[in-house]
């Protein structure tokens, strides 16, 4: 049914989610800025300037300069890589690594489509990097989701139609991104309550009786 598959990578094949969460928390408190899961499932998918944008607005905080802005997204990502050195191979869920194995094995493509600029720093922390066909994410994208390029361009890498391609994704922009580009999608948590999501997964594995 499918020829491809390109997945999201935080919050689908890892849960460095979380470590965005945790970093964007320890910006927050230093802002006196509100922060809690609502206001980080809105950030899913979202690059790092446009967070801090959500994040300071959902606070009402108005008066900070560029240069404010781009120091604050820079010591949050500082902080999120102090949290990915961390990372290692055992961090990936054994079903993921099944999974991406099962559909290697039965002849789909696989790829990643993130908004991360961060994302080949995860891959090789978990080494599965070798195993994706193509790597489109944050580094060769000029509009991030709920813009489709980071789809698109992934799709263009494998050479298949976003027709035959399926995306998985966790963020509603993820879902957003992929409906904008022709894309059917898996969603997982949040982005399950996209009106345009295509299949609502409930475990990962689940994916093998989708694109068979
Ligand atoms: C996405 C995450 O994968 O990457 C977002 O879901 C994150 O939460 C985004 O903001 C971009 O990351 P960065 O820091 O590389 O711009
Ligand atoms: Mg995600």
């Amino acid at each position: 049914m499918y020829q491809a598959v390109i997945f999201d990578l935080d919050g689908v094949i890892c849960h460095t989610d979380s470590y965005h969460y945790k970093a964007w928390k320890f910006i927050a408190d230093k802002i006196g800025a509100t922060f809690n899961e609502t206001i980080n499932g809105k950030l899913r998918g979202v690059g790092r300037l446009d967070s801090l944008d959500i994040i300071l607005k959902e606070s009402g905080i108005c008066h900070l300069s560029p240069n404010e802005k781009a120091f604050l997204a820079e010591a949050k990502n500082d902080y999120y890589l102090h949290l990915l050195d961390y990372m290692a191979p055992q961090d990936l869920d054994e079903s993921v690594l099944r999974t991406l194995r099962d559909l290697k094995n039965i002849g789909i493509k696989i790829a990643i489509g993130s908004s991360s600029k961060n994302a080949k720093r995860i891959l090789e922390k978990l080494e599965i990097i070798n195993m994706f066909d193509a790597i489109s994410d944050g580094t060769n994208i000029s509009h991030a989701k709920p813009n489709p390029e980071v789809f698109t361009k992934a799709a263009e890498m494998l050479g298949v139609l976003p027709s035959c391609s399926l995306v998985v994704e966790d963020a509603i922009s993820g879902v957003e991104a992929a409906s904008r580009g022709g894309f059917d999608s898996a969603g997982l948590g949040d982005a399950k309550s996209h009106p345009n999501v295509t299949f609502q997964l409930s475990n990962f594995e689940d994916l093998i009786g989708i694109v068979r």
